[in-house]
């Protein structure tokens, strides 16, 4: 399983003709380009699981911005990646302070163990990545673990082989749904 990275001809110049589009698109509904940069991110980070240095140069180009302010914008937020991308499932683990309670550190270190990596870093196969959550608003299923956009409530720490099988299995469903034909259907938000 290999996560979706730019290929070198994409990373020097990794905004596809539909981001640009999309990006243009975004342009008429703000008043003001600097607004735009945050949705910007969005879109080339939701393809590439990434933002590579080279998409900031094109962003800023097409909104007529500096650079600088793009970077700055993107590293203000730890929640995009620049160096490399993130697993094909990103799963947060909630730390706050009711899944805190209810063994959620103890999950989080467990999960980056058996991926056989630290949160916030791929596993080596690319599919899964293991990050620390602020409150994911649903503190009465505590602890609880927000991947992509499935959201596993109540997880039994002590159950956190099981979990990490789910996530794994989720990982190679949607790595098939991101390779499946323009037109098929993608997987629906949904709660486990
Ligand atoms: S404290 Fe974990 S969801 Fe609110």
């Amino acid at each position: 399983m290999t996560a979706v990275e730019p290929t070198q001809a994409e990373a020097a110049k990794p905004l596809t003709p539909e981001m640009v589009a999309e990006i243009r698109r975004l342009c008429d509904r703000y008043p003001d380009r600097r607004a735009v940069v945050l949705p910007a991110l969005h879109v080339v980070h939701q393809r590439w699981r990434m933002v590579p240095r080279s998409a900031v140069v094109e962003i800023a180009e097409l909104l007529g911005l500096a650079p600088a302010e793009v970077q700055d914008t993107l590293s203000f937020y730890g929640f995009f990646k620049q160096d490399r991308p993130h697993g094909v499932v990103r799963a947060w683990v909630c730390r706050s302070i009711s899944c805190a309670l209810r063994g959620g550190d103890g999950l989080l270190e467990r999960l980056c163990e058996l991926a056989g990596t630290r949160p916030g870093e791929p596993s080596r196969d690319g599919a899964l990545t293991v990050e620390a959550a602020e409150c994911l608003g649903a503190c009465e299923h505590a602890p609880c673990v927000l991947a992509n956009e499935t959201l596993y409530r109540s997880v039994d720490p002590e159950e956190a082989v099981e979990l990490f099988r789910k996530l794994r299995q989720q990982a190679a469903l949607e790595e098939g749904s991101e390779a499946a034909p323009e037109g098929a259907s993608a997987g629906e938000a949904h709660e486990e």
